[in-house]
């Protein structure tokens, strides 16, 4: 209380508030539509997909790079999307699930696991059909055993990899247009997977 004026006075402090929390500017492309962003340093990207885009196609398992459910594409290469903080990816172009058709059109994998009916429950599709875009970006799997192999990230919980394998090899063996998105440019057929994965 200010004893001359009987005004009460406040102390001003500039320190911050102690739940302050800092955020970082991020820019990032999704799906071929732009954001500008302020994310917590911790946020992953597939939290950020899901909570705060409401892209929820991308699907959360383990959230510990065990299952392959979060699996996207950065840049044309699959990752596990639980992995990777979000302003680790700034500038980056992220392809979810939710890119892949062409307006009605489906993409080639969509329509192969729909033709094959390569799902049961469907939790763990997204990421099986990021997965195999990203196998067909990379040009090195050619036998089933080798598509196995490198889907092996991608869990499904109701067994349905028979049909996933078919619907998988029908893609891969067919036209080299199959090999999306564009933003593959610039990979070599050695980038193989990311390090992200399993
Ligand atoms: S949620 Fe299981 S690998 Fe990311
Ligand atoms: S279809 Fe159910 S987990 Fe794969």
């Amino acid at each position: 209380m200010n004893s001359a004026t009987g005004a009460e006075t406040r102390a001003v402090s500039t320190a911050p508030p102690a739940d302050a929390v800092s955020t970082h500017s991020l820019s990032l492309s999704v799906n071929g539509q732009p954001h500008r962003l302020q994310v917590e340093a911790w946020v992953s990207l597939l939290d950020l997909l899901r909570d705060r885009l409401q892209l929820t196609g991308t699907k959360k398992g383990c959230d510990h790079g065990q299952c392959g459910a979060c699996t996207v594409l950065v840049d044309g290469r699959r990752i596990n999307s639980c992995l990777t903080l979000a302003v680790m990816n700034d500038g980056r172009d992220v392809t979810t699930i939710e890119g892949l058709a062409d307006g009605d059109r489906l993409h080639p994998l969509q329509a192969a696991f729909v033709e094959h009916d390569a799902l049961q429950c469907g939790y763990c599709t997204p990421g099986q059909i990021c997965s195999a875009v990203g196998l067909i970006n990379e040009g090195e799997a050619e036998s089933n055993d080798e598509i196995r192999e490198m889907m092996s990230g991608n869990i499904c919980r109701c067994g349905a990899y028979p049909q996933i394998v078919q619907a998988v090899v029908q893609v891969v063996r067919g036209p080299v247009s199959n090999r999306v998105p564009a933003q593959a440019q610039g990979m070599t057929a050695g980038d193989g997977a990311s390090e992200a994965r399993p």
